[in-house]
């Protein structure tokens, strides 16, 4: 299996303002002077106010602007809703779907994500794709087999490296500060590899990124991004602050 590039995804969900800017000018320099685009791309998904903005202010970096959600068609009577090529309009390239929170509060089904995953390929964006255990499944010892359903159903049928990504988040870990063994990220990392082949065949699953996401930190991440089959990181609240986020980009293996 050949090397894959790490990504290191923010998920601002709801927060920022046009003043974030100057957040994103301190990354961008932070980039910059560390070389980091040297060991991994970079991504801020900023909420959908912000993508145009900051996707020209992040022209000619080595940042990338991806979007939190997006509707399963193109345009029409839906009041509300951002569609996938609006988004590449504004300057996005990737989009998170199926989050844990999406899934929750908004009642998004597997089905769900694999209809908005299609939309955003067909725009030409990277479908980030986000699955995770609740606590009480993690307990019941149902982990492995919600993430086998979960994949089976979220994923479209022609997933490749260059148009998917998928982040094992688990919900008990995310904005906690808990996160799960190193051993279980592994086992499912592994077990998320040996599915995607099963299920779109090795060069596929060879060559798609698998992030871990869940209270990453600049504290854990170095330990986190080294498992094996971990190919990078989903960052929610340490992707706020430059400060925070720069050196867990910075702690991505060589
Ligand atoms: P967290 O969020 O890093 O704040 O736990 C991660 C996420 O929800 O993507």
């Amino acid at each position: 299996m050949t090397q894959i590039r790490p990504l290191i995804a923010g998920n601002w969900k709801m927060n920022g303002v046009k003043a974030s800017l100057a957040e994103i000018a301190k990354l961008r320099l932070a980039v910059e002077n560390d070389n980091l685009a040297a060991k991994a791309d970079i991504m801020i998904c900023p909420p959908t106010t912000l993508v145009s903005l900051f996707a020209e202010a992040l022209k000619g970096s080595a940042i990338t602007i991806g979007a939190q959600n997006c509707h399963k068609l193109v345009s029409g009577a839906y009041t509300g809703e951002v569609s996938a090529p609006m988004l590449a309009d504004a300057g996005a390239t990737a989009v998170i779907l199926g989050h844990s929170e999406r899934r929750s509060q908004a009642g998004e089904r597997d089905c769900d994500v694999r209809d908005k995953a299609v939309a955003t390929h067909t725009a030409g964006l990277t479908a980030i794709i986000c699955v995770g255990e609740t606590a009480g499944e993690r307990q019941m010892g149902l982990t492995l087999q919600v993430i086998a359903r979960q994949l089976a159903g979220s994923l479209p049928e022609n997933v490749s490296g260059a148009n998917t990504v998928i982040a094992y988040e688990p919900v008990w870990a995310i904005g906690t500060g808990l996160t799960p063994s190193i051993a279980d990220v592994a086992e499912v990392h592994r077990f998320m590899r040996a599915e995607l082949t099963k299920l779109r065949g090795e060069a596929a699953a060879n060559e798609i990124r698998l992030l871990y996401g869940g209270s990453v930190s600049a504290k854990n991440a170095a330990e986190l991004l080294a498992v094996t089959d971990v190919n990078g990181g989903l960052v929610g609240g340490a992707s706020l602050k430059a400060e925070d986020f720069a050196p867990i980009a910075a702690a991505c293996p060589a």
